[in-house]
């Protein structure tokens, strides 16, 4: 049971003073008489044998000081009285246990400090105030009396004191620091510095001094029982010097604490002013505005249910993050694209068939069949809207319209269109997204071109899907094959989005130069369509019809100010350009506008219509880029022209052989795969085999006596495959004939050690290329008839076609 404060006497100040001061006006002083001269009185007298002992709970008095006590115990309260009619002496002795009320004789400590009641106030609950002259030092001896309170003999305790020099320097030692903890510590009195040096005696400095300090009362009461003045001095001087330490640690904390409550403080009293500048600035509450706008903005985004609870979740951490936070900036971005994606937002189809069909067409020149089969897409829309679109996935050379095709489909079905390119993409997250963790993560390119889009269903051309890597970063195929799977493409999950969002109204179309290094998986869901490229009697039609004219009006000019003739058109496609599309003749043309919009531009007045006729087209566009390369480099024997595939549509390349004086080795060079070399060999052992036939002036051992070098100047393109067989064994029969190869054939084929001519791959587009670069007549393995057959007419021009069962059919056809 804890026990009530005022049971026992406690010091209410250390100046008598305060005592007064402290009473309250309630209390009457009931004593008013001189007791300075009662205490005067009873310090010359010689100590009584016994004295009323009074206990206190958790302090020690020292002689010769005053201490105030409030007496609250009733037995102390009788012995109060009982002193003050008589002696007013009485001894004070601290309890050894403070928990105790009413301490018993055996409870006390043996040694305590006689004195004299100096003053005495009644308080009006009954208790009363003291105040105590402490006089000397006793030791408790037999008690006499225990009630009503208890009396003991005593007997003076008095000092033991040597001087000597070790005295003073304690002293000394003990003023100086005992000076020190008072700077330091508030609840000291700064009088008590005048006091402690003013103080002569060792004794009584230490009384004064140990009286002071909030020490633990057994070491108070060891500091009051040692005699040894020295002894005492140098407890004390330990004491000190440990309080200093615990002060000077505690002065440390305090001081740290301080500082990082003014850097907090600082921090709000800066903020304050700055709402306070924003509010004068008219920007009050920006943060709360732009929190009102997100929510609204999430209000009317549409969200799907799943998203709605994540944009909300965010939102309200939001709310309770500072503007400066690292996090707050996160969090609004990623809202930000929350809000900002099509969730809900989508085009209407128009599946007009007949609308579609006029946009098709006035955008691009035939592709008859890619024409077709969007109709028909839009067909079975219209009788089943619900079906699954395809992935169509156009497959051809550069410039043949692939990209252009797919924006005149979202034209003619009325949705937006968007492109990405997935080309060299190697890391999956390019796609995905980053998560959100990542410093400047942002959604993949998927997400990004929806928002761009603006809408849930748009026509959505992935471009290069064949030029996609794969590394340590992950594989971005499986992340597109899970964009364009349509059994899992409803719930595509960003990175950073962390949401599933729905992609499957969207219409995939894909493209790519090449089938093959399109990843299976992925090859396997789309449709190909292939686009080979166009001859020249295409590319005029598109030129005049779609490339003029925007060229025209993209340069600024007018039909009345500029006119193109199909010959300067001719020469333009024939002279200055070498492509399977119409990139690079769009280009050209631009070049012509130009030159012609410079001229008109700088005239002044009104100068008569341009005509861009061939010699106009060749004085504007300068120096010809291609040339009819057949005719002089065959010029000498040991020359074919060959005929190659390469991703970006056919191309014409030339068969170099020349023999020089050695010992029959064959030496190979220009860029050409392990299958080409092979080629060579097998080309050669015929040639050898048929030297007799082939050159009859020739020597026997003519092979034996010279070495034979093929070549095969470099294109860009590294060539391989099984086709240049035949035009190897034609310049070599060429070059051993000393006839000339003619330059209007161009030749493909493979050949065996027999002289079988072996069908191969890509005639449609080798013979694109043959007419390109002005070829009249192509020699084509035997086998390969029915290719050529399915090549619409219109596309083969002028081009004739020789099939050779034989290399001696090829040799017949080339060689002159
Ligand atoms: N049949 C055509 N009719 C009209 N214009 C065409 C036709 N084919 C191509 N073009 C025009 O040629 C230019 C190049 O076409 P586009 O950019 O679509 O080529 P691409 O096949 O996407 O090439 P790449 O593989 O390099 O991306 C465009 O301006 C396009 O309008
Ligand atoms: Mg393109």
């Amino acid at each position: 049971m804890p026990a009530e404060r005022d049971d026992f006497h406690e010091p209410i100040g250390t100046d008598p003073e305060d005592l007064i001061d402290e009473v309250p006006s309630a209390i009457q002083i009931v004593e008013s008489e001189d007791l300075e001269d009662a205490v005067r009185a009873s310090q010359g007298r010689p100590l009584p044998s016994a004295l009323p002992v009074l206990p206190l709970r958790d302090m020690v008095t020292y002689p010769d000081t005053l201490t105030p006590l409030a007496v609250g115990q009733e037995r102390s309260i009788k012995l109060v009285n009982d002193v003050l009619s008589g002696e007013r002496t009485l001894v004070m002795v601290a309890s050894r246990d403070p928990s105790l009320d009413e301490p018993g004789p055996g409870d006390l400590y043996d040694v305590g400090v006689a004195g004299v009641v100096a003053r005495m106030l009644k308080v009006p609950d009954g208790s009363v105030r003291i105040l105590v002259q402490g006089t000397e030092r006793v030791r408790l001896g037999e008690f006499i009396a225990e009630e009503p309170y208890l009396v003991a003999r005593i007997e003076e305790v008095p000092d033991r004191i040597e001087e000597s020099q070790e005295l003073e320097a304690l002293t000394r030692n003990v003023q100086r620091t005992f000076s020190e903890i008072i700077e330091q510590i508030p609840y000291l009195p700064e009088e008590l510095q005048l006091a402690v040096t003013n103080i002569e005696d060792p004794s009584a400095l230490c009384h004064l001094i140990a009286g002071a300090l909030r020490i633990s009362t057994g070491e108070k009461q060891r500091l009051l029982e040692e005699v040894d003045v020295g002894k005492r001095l140098r407890s004390l001087s330990e004491i000190l010097a440990r309080e200093l330490e615990v002060i000077q640690l505690g002065t440390k904390i305090q001081s740290q604490v301080q500082s990082e409550i003014e850097k907090g403080q600082r921090e709000y009293y800066l903020r304050e002013q700055l709402k306070a500048i924003q509010d004068e600035l008219g920007e009050g509450d920006e943060r709360q505005a732009e929190i009102n706008e997100l929510r609204e903005r999430i209000e009317e985004a549409g969200l799907p249910e799943h998203a709605r609870k994540q944009a909300d979740r965010e939102l309200s951490r939001l709310e309770k993050l500072p503007p400066a936070a690292a996090e707050y900036g996160v969090i609004r971005t990623y809202l930000e694209w929350l809000t900002e994606l099509p969730w809900s937002a989508e085009s209407d189809d128009n599946l007009d068939i007949e609308h579609a069909r006029e946009v098709l067409d006035a955008d691009h020149y035939d592709l008859e069949q890619i024409k077709e089969r969007i109709l028909e897409y839009l067909a079975v829309r219209k009788l089943k809207p619900d079906s699954p679109g395809p992935i169509l996935c156009f497959v051809g050379p550069p410039g043949v319209g692939k990209t252009s095709l797919g924006r005149s489909i979202g034209r003619a079905l009325g949705r937006e269109f968007e492109r990405i390119s997935v080309g060299g993409v190697r890391d999956e997250s390019e796609i995905r997204g980053h998560r959100r963790t990542y410093i400047g993560a942002m959604p993949g390119t998927i997400i990004r071109a929806l928002r761009d889009a603006g809408t849930r269903n748009p026509v959505f051309m992935i471009d290069e899907i064949d030029k996609m890597g794969t590394d340590f970063r992950g594989d971005p195929a499986s992340a597109m094959l899970e964009v364009l799977d349509p059994s899992q493409n409803d719930s595509f999950r960003d990175h950073y989005l962390d949401l599933s969002f729905d992609l499957s109204d969207v219409m995939f179309i894909t493209t790519a130069n090449m089938l093959e290094p399109i990843p299976g998986p992925l090859r396997d869901r789309v449709e190909v369509i292939q686009l080979s490229g166009y001859t020249l009697d295409e590319k005029l039609h598109i030129a005049k019809r779609y490339l003029v004219p925007r060229q025209i009006e993209a340069n600024g000019l007018k039909g009345s100010q500029i006119e193109f003739a199909d010959p300067g058109i001719r020469a333009i496609i024939e002279e200055y350009t070498r492509e399977a599309g119409v990139r690079n003749l769009e280009r050209e043309i631009g070049t012509v506008c130009r030159k012609i919009a410079r001229e008109i531009a700088g005239s002044k007045g009104k100068g008569k219509r341009a005509r861009i006729s061939a010699k106009r087209a060749r004085e504007l566009l300068g120096r010809r880029k291609y040339f009819a390369e057949a005719r002089r480099r065959t010029r000498e024997p040991g020359v074919a022209t060959g005929l190659a595939w390469t991703p970006t549509g056919g191309e014409v390349l030339f068969v170099e052989a020349t023999a020089m004086p050695g010992s029959g080795k064959l030496t190979i060079t220009g860029q050409l795969g392990d299958v080409m070399r092979e080629s060579a060999q097998a080309a050669l052992s015929y040639v050898r085999g048929h030297l007799a036939e082939l050159a009859p002036d020739r020597p026997d051992d003519w092979f034996a006596n010279n070495d034979v070098h093929v070549h095969v100047p470099a294109g860009a393109v590294p060539k391989d495959g099984p086709s240049a067989g035949v035009a190897m064994a034609v310049a070599l029969s060429s070059l051993v004939s000393g006839k000339r190869v003619d330059s209007d054939v161009a030749m493909t084929g493979e050949i065996t050690l027999t002289g079988q001519v072996l069908p191969v791959g890509g005639v449609k587009e080798k013979s694109l290329a043959a007419q390109r670069a002005g070829i009249k007549r192509v020699i084509a393995p035997a086998r390969n008839e029915g290719d050529v057959d399915e090549i619409p007419e219109h596309e083969l021009g002028e081009l004739e076609f020789v099939f050779a069962e034989q290399i001696g059919d090829a040799l017949e056809t080339a060689l002159r």
